[in-house]
């Protein structure tokens, strides 16, 4: 009875994680040939009550193949360590799987073609809590789930919630800034700061 036993949540994530190595038609995947570059899937919890969403791979993440583990990932593991959740405890991933060069912005064919897998992660951890990082993410999540008409600038909307439904019910989202914008500005680490002290009044149970 193989073909009835119900996939776990550890089988699902595999099978995104084998669709993206092999997603030969994505606009990105020759950037991967010669470069001993990974795609990055998302790491962390699959029953995170949070779920991270950044914008695509820098250098370090592509070489790792682990979301935020370079400089803006420290940011975002001292924002984390402020607020006393452990990063282990939420889901961390974006919405591009593959490094665009030069670490350009994400162009829009590029999200469409990996956002059906950023859907699918979401439907399989099923967070209270969507955390978007920096425009393109908090564009494609509000969009995605019914919210384009409250789009504003990130600067205007930034640690402001929003409730949206999704397939397993309800989830707030909560734009961030990027935590790479905040690496050279003060001020914008400030804003990020307090933000996340927004994020921490959700609790990590589910
Ligand atoms: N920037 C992102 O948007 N994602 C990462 O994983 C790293 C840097």
């Amino acid at each position: 009875m193989v073909g009835n036993v119900a996939k776990t949540k550890t089988d699902l994530m595999r099978s995104i994680r084998d669709e993206i190595f092999n997603f030969k038609d994505s606009p990105l995947y020759a950037e991967r040939a010669g470069n001993k570059v990974f795609p990055v899937i998302g790491e962390g919890s699959h029953d995170a009550a949070i779920m991270f969403i950044g914008e695509a791979p820098g250098k370090n993440e592509a070489l790792t193949g682990r979301p935020f583990c370079g400089a803006a990932g420290k940011v975002l593991d001292q924002m984390l360590g402020s607020i006393g959740v452990p990063r282990k405890d939420v889901y961390i991933t974006n919405i591009v799987k593959d490094r665009p060069p030069q670490n350009r912005d994400p162009l829009p064919e590029e999200i469409s073609a990996y956002a059906p897998f950023l859907d699918r992660q979401i439907d399989i951890i099923q967070p209270k809590v969507i955390a978007t990082l920096g425009r393109f993410s908090m564009k494609y999540i509000m969009e995605r789930l019914g919210l384009g008409n409250m789009l504003q600038s990130i600067s205007a909307i930034h640690g402001k919630i929003f409730e949206a439904k999704t397939s397993y019910g309800s989830v707030t989202i909560v734009p961030l800034y990027h935590p790479a914008a905040t690496l050279y500005n003060p001020e914008l680490k400030k804003e990020l700061q307090k933000d996340f002290e927004v994020l921490s009044e959700f609790s990590l149970e589910k």
